[in-house]
């Protein structure tokens, strides 16, 4: 059952599209050679000029280390063309290249950001750019607080003295390892810059599907009257990858589950779904409610907790090998690719409802959901067509990623003469609503930094309040060796360890 159709834009929301061009300004990307850049940076700054949201008087200037002078321009429309999905012949295409800029410096040579001030100098003479700067720190982590210091030490973090123009840098994740590291680098980077410059970015924010919870909840008057724990049984966040580590052994051997997804991605994901309506659609307004969930958790037990690691399998047909036999991978790794975790959040509306979140690589499937599972009606009139007789409960599914889109199942009566129930789903899709799949989350975050709007970003205090929720318990399990990794086979639903998590309760997870 199907309960979209195609819909053109209304004129009207392109008239307010105009209302969101940024003010002139200079992209400034640290680690512009790198991966992120190419796949996903300089692809949804394009999409952004295609869709009239740039301003006219704008640069991007590409900062690494290699002397990349000629190629970093040719590069970077391949990566817009590839990862993109634009054609070559398009007409803005050669117009926008040419405001790309490259400039090679270490980023720990004081003189390198001496010249660098002198060459954005020129270019807002020559792109009428004003001053105002967007830096993006697509960097290695361990940069993130030295380029900040250093661009303080040379003038470049605060806007001059008595001047209209505005400084603002953009962090990409992981921000922090542990709480302690989150603490030591937030008062690295506040001490040069206040939070209003801050933006630490987590893509998720910038989906149309994370955003459209928020829309699900405050912008209809049908869901959120039963949005709480006198109609909710319990909540399900999942976000299951098929891939593995795609050679990026090093970096996941000191991540993991918690750290790459769970901390920051499922944590944000969480927050929608549970916040308080806020007084407005403003930073501070957003932030203040989001952080009010995370405090009201009161701490996950360690027995709430469980871990995976997956082996050899089969993904999609194909065999795929073990997590401790990928390319720069311990064959002793004690790292989880697989977490999964039961929460409560203890306020009144919450209150007795668990959250279970679980994220891991190598499943059987790649899908990003929330499952919110209704309470069951008080009286069973009706009798279940299925072998057990048990009546399933109404579900509203949000799927993130992919297939985007919204399902609500309820029972309805089985055609015949007897009067029993069978599941059925109502779905609203995304491709077939607005026919087109969502946007990378990047060009709403890029878009939203330029015009100066946090609401989609991190704030301090929230990436502390998810630290100290998961820092217990990346402790207790770096304290002690997993007993049984593997415990999954790659291309399988997981661990059992994490089905026992909620048979404890006496419920299962939604299937993948
Ligand atoms: N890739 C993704 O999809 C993704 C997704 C989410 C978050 N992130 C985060 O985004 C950040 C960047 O990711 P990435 O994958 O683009 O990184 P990457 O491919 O490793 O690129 C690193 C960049 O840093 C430059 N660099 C390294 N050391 C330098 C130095 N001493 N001086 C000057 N330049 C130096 C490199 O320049 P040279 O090439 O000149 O050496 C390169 O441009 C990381 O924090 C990552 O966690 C990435």
């Amino acid at each position: 059952m199907s309960i979209t159709k195609a819909v053109p834009l209304p004129e009207g929301e392109l008239a307010k599209k105009e209302e969101r061009i940024p003010e002139p300004c200079i992209v400034v990307i640290f680690g512009a050679s790198g991966d992120l850049t190419k796949r996903k940076l300089l692809p949804a700054l394009y999409h952004l000029e295609q869709s009239g949201l740039l301003p006219k008087d704008f640069t991007v200037v590409g900062v690494a280390r290699r002397d990349l002078s000629t190629t970093f321009a040719p590069d970077m429309q391949d990566g817009i063309i590839k990862g993109g999905g634009v054609e070559e012949n398009d007409p803005k295409l050669k117009p926008f290249m040419d405001r790309v800029q490259y400039f090679a410096t270490e980023f720990d040579d004081d003189n390198g950001y001496e010249k660098l001030k002198a060459y954005l100098a020129d270019l807002d003479t020559k792109f009428n750019t004003k001053g105002n700067r967007l830096f993006y720190l697509a960097v290695a982590p361990e940069f993130f607080a030295d380029i900040i210091q250093r661009l303080g030490n040379h003038g470049m973090a605060k806007p001059e003295e008595g001047a209209a123009h505005w400084i603002r840098v953009i962090i990409e994740k992981p921000f922090g390892t542990d709480l302690a590291s989150a603490r030591k680098l937030n008062d690295e980077v506040n001490a040069v810059l206040s939070e209003d410059q801050i933006f630490r970015i987590d893509h998720y924010l910038g989906k149309e599907t994370v955003q459209n919870i928020l829309v699900f909840r405050f912008g209809n008057g049908i869901f959120e009257p039963v949005w709480n724990r006198n109609y909710i049984d319990h909540v399900e966040i999942t976000a299951a990858e098929s891939i593995g580590i795609e050679g990026r052994g090093p970096f996941y051997e000191k991540a993991g589950a918690v750290r790459d997804v769970l901390q920051n991605h499922v944590m944000e994901v969480l927050s929608f779904v549970a916040m308080e309506p806020p007084d407005s659609f403003q930073a501070e307004a957003v932030r203040t409610e989001k952080l009010k969930v995370w405090q009201a958790i009161e701490g996950i037990p360690i027995e709430n907790a469980v871990r995976g690691q997956y082996g050899p399998g089969t993904v999609d047909g194909k065999p795929a090998i073990g997590y401790r036999r990928e390319e720069r991978v311990s064959a002793e790794s004690n790292t989880e690719t697989f977490a999964a975790v039961r929460l409560e959040i203890e306020n009144w509306r919450w209150a007795g409802v668990p959250f279970y979140l679980r994220a891991g690589k190598r499943l059987e499937q790649r899908v990003t959901e929330v499952t919110i599972v209704f309470k069951q009606p008080p009286l069973h009139l009706f009798k279940s067509n299925r072998s057990d007789d048990k009546i399933e409960p109404n579900v509203i599914t949000m799927r993130i990623q992919p297939d985007e889109g919204i399902s609500l199942r309820f029972g309805a009566k089985v055609p015949g003469p007897t009067t029993n129930v069978r599941q059925v789903d109502m779905h609203f899709s995304y491709a077939a609503a607005f026919g087109k799949s969502s946007a990378n989350g990047y060009e709403r975050l890029l878009l939203d930094a330029m015009l100066g709007d946090a609401t989609l970003f991190a704030h301090r205090d929230g990436v502390e309040a998810t630290w100290a929720l998961f820092t217990p318990i990346l402790e207790a399990w770096a304290a002690k060796v997993a007993t049984g990794f593997p415990n999954y086979a790659a291309g399988s639903k997981g661990p059992d360890c994490a089905d026992e998590l909620l048979a404890k309760d006496g419920r299962a997870w939604r299937k993948l």
